[in-house]
């Protein structure tokens, strides 16, 4: 069946495989990327699909109101998978007001459209809103996020995806918009912008720079390999119950450090350095303020009621994304450059 698809944030790192997995998989489908292209968006990440005849794309900001009511009155989607945002947990630490413009006023311009366009006929709408396990809150060292875990967010950041995940459910209750929610653990892997830990730490490791620690390493994490995450999307949009949401994780739990020493191994045996070598690099350094101690998630929902489950080991996607990255140092050059390097420097000072 022909629809046309907006997909918000589609130039950032999980945005560009869900624009990749639409575009390829649904050649029916009108699939429109709309992004304003912050510091964390890059059309080099679509390079491969942009030609495709199903593909368009948008530049404008979600927190313009009007250019937004525009963009929906023009193209008359059908549906929205909503990824836009502002993402790294440690800008929103810096600049909270940045989170929120973007994260609670831009979802509600959205929702705002959505249901202006959509007024006469619900049928086979949907608005898909992609959203975060760290709504929940930090676990201790025993437990899982369920979907019914209570909201408990923590940073600027978790609080304004928290914010617009209960704007999204409020459009449901009060106005019948027809939505689902994803809440997801932490993804790696190609076009992952080089801020968050596994590619800042691939990039030090090429240019032996200190691989930065926060506090004692000690901090859990649940890394999904992304293009398991952009499949997880796909199903639920299409088959995912209206007004639910599902918990997506990859039943991989690691301490950074564990973790950041699996990366340092697998670096060493890539650039045919000696064993040992990465590892020197690890500093601890000043801990994250209000940094969660645990996120795990129990994937049981989209398991056992839509069958899926990730496709890759953590093993094996880490080698993929460790390759994708020596393939792509060109692509690193560029996003390390400029806006993101004076970031850099404030957050690291100097290490
Ligand atoms: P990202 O920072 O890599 O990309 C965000 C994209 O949104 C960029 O292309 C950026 O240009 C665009 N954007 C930002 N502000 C905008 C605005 N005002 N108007 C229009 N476009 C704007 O983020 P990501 O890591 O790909 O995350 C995508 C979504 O998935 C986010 O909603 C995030 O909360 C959620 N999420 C991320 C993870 C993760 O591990 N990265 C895990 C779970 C959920
Ligand atoms: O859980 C899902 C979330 O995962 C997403 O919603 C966020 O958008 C995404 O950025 C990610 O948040 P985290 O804060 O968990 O990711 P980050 O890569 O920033 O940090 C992972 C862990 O590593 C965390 O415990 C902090 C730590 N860390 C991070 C950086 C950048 C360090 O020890 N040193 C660092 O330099």
């Amino acid at each position: 069946m022909n629809k046309t698809i907006l997909i918000t944030g589609g130039a950032g790192f999980i945005g560009s495989h869900v624009i990749r997995e639409f575009v390829v998989k649904y050649p029916e489908y009108h699939i429109i990327n709309l992004d304003a292209l912050t510091y964390a968006g890059n059309l080099e990440n679509l390079k491969d699909i942009e030609q495709l005849h199903n593909y368009t794309f948008v530049k404008a900001d979600i927190t313009d109101q009007e250019v937004i009511m525009a963009i929906f009155q023009q193209y008359q989607p059908d549906a929205v998978i909503h990824l836009a945002a502002e993402s790294h947990v440690d800008r929103s630490i810096v600049d909270p007001t940045a989170f929120v413009m973007t994260n609670v006023v831009g979802t509600v311009n959205l929702l705002n459209a959505a249901r202006a366009i959509w007024k006469d006929n619900l049928e086979g709408k949907r608005f898909h809103h992609v959203s975060t396990d760290e709504v929940f809150g930090a676990l201790g060292e025993t437990g899982f996020f369920t979907e019914e875990t209570k909201y408990d967010p923590h940073s600027p950041y978790s609080a304004s995806k928290a914010s617009s995940d209960h704007l999204v459910r409020a459009y449901h209750d009060t106005y019948g918009l027809p939505i689902v929610l994803t809440n997801c653990s932490n993804n790696y892997g190609p076009n992952h912008f080089p801020e968050k830990l596994i590619p800042l730490c691939i990039h030090n490791i090429l240019n032996n720079k200190p691989l930065p620690v926060y506090g004692d390493g000690k901090y859990t994490r649940d890394w999904l390999f992304v293009i398991d995450h952009a499949k997880a999307i796909d199903l639920v949009f299409h088959e995912g119950k209206n007004g639910e949401s599902y918990n997506v994780g990859g039943f991989n739990e690691w301490q950074n450090i564990d973790l950041i020493g699996e990366l340092c191994k697998q670096m060493d045996e890539k650039l045919g350095r000696e064993e040992g070598t990465a590892a020197q690099l690890i500093t601890f350094v000043k801990d994250r303020p209000g940094h969660d101690l645990r996120y795990a998630i129990d994937a049981t929902k989209i398991n056992k009621e839509l069958g899926w489950k990730p496709s890759v080991t953590f093993e094996e996607g880490l080698s993929l994304t460790i390759n994708w990255f020596l393939a792509n140092q060109e692509w690193l050059e560029h996003v390390t450059s400029g806006d993101y390097q004076n970031y850099y420097d404030k957050q690291y000072k100097g290490a």
